[in-house]
């Protein structure tokens, strides 16, 4: 099939709206990159040029059309238990902590959320070892997490809970065994206890409206912000700050790191606390 071209002026304008809503800077290099990944949405709806696209994605009010376009430029590879050392720092030390200091409060509520989640495998995995690490004082916390992403895809994915062996990662047999089942032979499904756990939703980092009404203890924005400039980073980062207890944790992905010279103090490796 002869693949639909792009002019410049089309390009340009797929570029600005790419950046307004995402935060993402295509550059000229992107364009085959851009144009070879959207053929076929293009031929999904049938636009026979790049300017009818265009002008879908602007009018469509519900936001899918935008989520179907990052779907093409970002991706969402992920797996369970990513970037280790950070879920068992979370467990460890910051678990403890956290937890100690709301039997002070009186307060049983742990408030977490997982900025960017992909396909649920990064709010699963805390869930689980935070089950497997508090056996059955675990019910007596009041605790779940919230896991928002961009992309409908991704949740819809996240929502189902049924992954392929290779998406495993390093968990262990144990783990394995307590909170998933074998479907079709060779998939792997969680169990609903853990399912349950986690609130999926669809929300965009570029929204310079936050609104939880309760703040978080600890914040995974781990492996998003790689795809943004620096001017949108650090806005990103204030706004992340915002939402977060004071000495609340912000978990980044290993390749990404936060300036101290913000709200934030190095506490190790892609972990930050909030001043
Ligand atoms: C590579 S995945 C990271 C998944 C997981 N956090 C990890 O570290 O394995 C990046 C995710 O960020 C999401 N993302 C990109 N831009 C976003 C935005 N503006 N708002 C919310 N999510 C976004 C993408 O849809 C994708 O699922």
């Amino acid at each position: 099939m002869k693949e639909l071209k792009i002019t410049n002026q089309e390009y340009h304008k797929l570029r600005d709206i790419v950046y307004e809503n995402f935060g993402i800077n295509l550059t000229e290099a992107k364009k085959q990159l851009l144009v070879s990944r959207l053929q076929g949405v293009l031929r999904k709806y049938g636009f026979k040029n790049f300017e009818s696209y265009y002008q879908y994605v602007v009018h469509n009010r519900d936001g899918n059309a935008l989520s179907e376009l990052i779907d093409q430029i970002s991706t969402s590879y992920t797996f369970f238990y990513r970037e280790k050392e950070h879920f068992d720092f979370f467990i460890n030390t910051v678990l403890s902590e956290i937890t100690d200091k709301l039997r002070q409060e009186n307060s049983n509520d742990i408030r977490l959320w997982c900025a960017g989640c992909a396909t649920g495998e990064e709010p699963y995995t805390i869930i689980m070892l935070m089950m497997n690490y508090l056996k059955e004082r675990y019910n007596s916390w009041n605790s779940g997490i919230l896991a928002t992403d961009i992309s409908n895809e991704a949740l819809d994915y996240a929502k189902e809970a049924v992954y392929p062996k290779d998406r495993m990662g390093q968990l262990s047999q144990d783990i394995v065994k307590k909170y998933f089942t074998i479907v079709k032979d060779e998939d792997y499904k969680l169990i609903d206890r853990v399912i349950k756990e986690v609130t999926f939703r669809r929300f965009n980092l570029m929204n310079t409206d936050f609104p939880f009404k309760t703040k978080f203890h600890v914040i995974f924005c781990r492996n998003v912000m790689i795809y943004f400039d620096a001017k949108t980073r650090s806005e990103l980062i204030n706004r992340l700050a915002d939402v977060l207890l004071p000495g609340g944790y912000l978990f980044v992905g290993h390749s990404e790191s936060v300036e101290t010279n913000y709200n934030f103090e190095y506490v190790r490796h892609a972990v930050y606390r909030k001043k």
